[in-house]
């Protein structure tokens, strides 16, 4: 099984996120994705739940539709080194989390609305490029900070397609601190197989939980857009 590591190119791009930046404030003004997306992430998430710590780190691909009003994540993922696939269907319309591992489907309830701009209080922190030459793409670097929780994305000016998002902080209400870090690439418009937004047989009827043990996976606990 292809064990997903987190590219040397990822590293650079951190190094370049994370340079000092010359911060000009101003006010964000809206980024919001495309009416349908979807792409490739790498993902690393660390956290501490009852003093021990977590790591999961994984492939995800992103499927979102605003319209339909639903985004669908797929992963593979290795969870404190134990290999993990999961599928998450997220029904904003009817609130169902759906989540699919280990040949088992739960239920969750989903509270928020579907994340697809930028967070409100997003602040610009720079115009820049990545790459050189004819390479180069402008991008758009934004701050923001929700309930405690500091996220930093770095999106395309053409379109905002999330290139990288960092985010950390103490999850509100839960007191889990936790860092997320994602790599996109290979973003493209519309929907190739619009038969990853049907809800699997597997799930009718699924158990309903209140409680979810891989939740610091899930972006509905910071409403993170991606
Ligand atoms: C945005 O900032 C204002 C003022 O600081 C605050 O009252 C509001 O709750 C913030 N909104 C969010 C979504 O964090
Ligand atoms: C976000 O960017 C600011 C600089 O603009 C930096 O000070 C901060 O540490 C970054 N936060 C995260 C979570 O990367
Ligand atoms: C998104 O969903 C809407 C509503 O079901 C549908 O009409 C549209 O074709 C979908 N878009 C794509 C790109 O699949």
């Amino acid at each position: 099984m292809y064990i997903p590591v987190v590219s040397r190119s990822s590293v650079i791009m951190l190094h370049i996120v994370l340079a000092p930046l010359l911060v000009t404030m101003v006010m964000g003004e809206g980024c919001c994705f495309p009416d349908a997306w979807e792409g490739v992430a790498f993902m690393m998430v660390g956290s501490v739940k009852n003093k021990t710590p977590h790591l999961t780190k994984g492939v995800v691909m992103f499927h979102m539709n605003y319209t339909l009003g639903m985004i669908v994540i797929q992963g593979e993922f290795l969870v404190d080194g134990l290999n993990k696939k999961v599928n998450i269907l997220k029904d904003y319309n009817k609130k169902i989390k759906y989540h699919i591992s280990d040949g088992k489907c739960t239920k969750n309830t989903l509270e928020t609305r579907i994340p697809r701009c930028l967070p409100e209080n997003t602040t610009l922190v720079e115009n820049t490029y990545l790459g050189s030459g004819t390479e180069k793409v402008a991008v758009k670097m934004y701050s923001s900070n929700v309930g405690g929780l500091e996220m930093n994305f770095t999106v395309t000016a053409n379109g905002c397609f999330p290139i990288v998002a960092i985010l950390s902080g103490i999850i509100p209400n839960s007191q889990v601190p936790v860092m997320k870090v994602y790599e996109h690439s290979g973003s493209t418009v519309g929907i190739k197989d619009p038969s990853v937004f049907d809800i699997p047989a597997i799930c009718q009827p699924a158990v309903t939980m209140d409680w979810d043990p891989v939740s610091v996976l899930h972006n509905s606990d910071t409403n993170m857009p991606f």
